[in-house]
C-alpha cells in the first residue's frame, strides 16, 4: 500500500506468518532497493513487493526487483501482459489484481500464477464496475483455474473465513494493516481511519482511475469539480499536488487524499501487525469451529 507498506509492516507481517509486501507505488526507485533490503535484513521469510502498474518508473521498479532476486511480485492497476512475462522469465512468482472475472480470465491467460480479486469495498484504486466481494469471489473462482486471493472489506478471520468458504484460498487485506503500528502511514490518519463509521468512504474519481477514500475536504472538492463537469484535465490538476502523500503520510486530513476501505468501519484499535495476524488465525479458528457464534 502507497505510504503505508514500507519495509517496516512488511517484515512485521511475514515475521507473523503472512506474505508481507513492500508497496512500491509511492516510492522512488532507490527508496524500493532499500526497503526491500531492509526488509530481508528484518524477516528470514518470504516477503514479496507489489508494483501498481499505473505509476512512473515501472521499468525501474522491475529491474531493481530482478536484481535484489524478490521472489514475489504483486501487479496492479494496469495490464497483466505487459510485465508477466518478463517477471516469470526471471523466476518470479506473479500475481495480479482485478476487479471482474473478465480481468481475472485475462490474467491467468497473460500467464499470472495467482490472482486477487478485490471488490468495491476495498480501499485505494478499485475497478469501476462496483462488484462487491461477495460477488467477485464466486465469480472468480469459477472462472479460472489458478488461486484466486480474496481482498475487499477483510478485517478478521471470522470473514476471511467466509472469503474461504467462497472458494478463495487466502485473503489480501489493507486497510486493517493501515490501523498498524508499523505502517508507515501518519499517526492522525491512522487515528481517522479507526474513529471512522459506515458510509464513511466512497468510491470516487471514476473518470480518472477510481479510488475509495474517506470524505473530507478534498472529496468534496472533487465531487464539486465533478458536478460543474470538470474535463479530466481539470480533475487531474486538483489531483496533481501530491494529495495522497500529503494525507496518508503526511497527515493533512483536510487537504490530502486518505485511501481506505469499508472495513474501516469495523476497526477500533491500532495495533501491532503480529498481533493482528494472530488475531485474525483466532478468529478464523473459533469461527471455524462456532461460525454462527455472535462476537
Ligand atoms: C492506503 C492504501 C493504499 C493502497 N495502495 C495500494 C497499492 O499501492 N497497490 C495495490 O495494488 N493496492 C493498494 N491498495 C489496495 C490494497 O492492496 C488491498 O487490496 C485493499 O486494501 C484490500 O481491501 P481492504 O482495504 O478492504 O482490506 C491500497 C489500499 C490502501 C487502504
Amino acid at each position: 500500500m502507497i505510504w503505508a507498506s514500507g519495509w517496516r509492516l512488511a517484515s512485521a507481517v511475514s515475521n507473523a506468518g503472512g506474505l508481507g509486501l513492500i508497496g512500491s507505488g509511492s516510492m522512488y526507485p532507490d527508496v524500493l532497493r532499500e526497503h526491500i533490503q531492509k526488509c530481508r535484513a528484518a524477516t528470514n521469510r518470504s516477503f514479496g513487493v507489489n508494483i501498481p502498474l499505473l505509476y512512473p518508473d515501472i521499468d525501474k521498479h522491475v529491474q531493481i526487483c530482478i536484481e535484489e532476486e524478490v521472489k514475489i511480485i504483486f501487479t496492479s492497476a494496469g495490464n497483466p501482459k505487459t510485465w508477466t512475462n518478463i517477471l516469470k522469465e526471471n523466476g518470479i512468482i506473479v500475481v495480479h489484481v482485478v476487479s471482474s472475472s473478465k480481468f481475472a480470465k485475462k490474467a491467468e491467460d497473460s500467464g499470472c500464477d495467482a490472482i486477487v480479486a478485490e471488490g468495491f469495498e476495498a480501499g485505494g484504486h478499485n475497478g469501476r464496475e462496483e462488484t462487491t466481494t461477495m460477488v467477485l469471489i464466486p465469480a472468480a473462482v469459477n472462472a479460472v483455474k489458478i488461486p484466486v486471493v480474496a481482498a475487499g472489506g477483510i478485517v478478521n478471520g471470522r470473514q476471511m473465513l467466509a472469503a474461504m468458504v467462497m472458494g478463495a484460498e487466502g485473503v489480501q487485506m489493507g486497510s486493517r494493516f493501515v490501523a498498524s503500528e508499523e505502517a508507515s502511514s501518519h499517526i492522525a490518519f491512522k487515528k481517522a481511519v479507526v474513529h471512522s463509521a459506515e458510509g464513511d468512504t466512497i468510491l470516487t474519481m471514476k473518470q480518472l482511475t477510481p479510488v475509495r477514500m474517506l470524505k473530507n475536504r478534498f472529496f468534496k472538492e472533487i465531487m464539486e469539480a465533478e458536478l460543474k463537469g470538470a474535463t479530466v484535465d481539470e480533475l487531474k490538476a486538483i489531483l496533481g499536488r501530491a494529495r495522497a502523500k500529503k494525507g496518508m503520510f503526511e497527515g493533512d486530513l483536510d487537504n490530502g487524499e486518505l485511501e481506505i476501505g469499508q472495513g474501516s468501519a469495523l476497526l477500533r484499535d491500532i495495533l501491532p501487525a503480529g498481533e493482528i495476524v494472530k488475531n485474525v488465525w483466532k478468529e478464523f479458528e473459533e469461527a471455524l469451529i462456532n461460525p454462527m457464534k455472535k462476537t
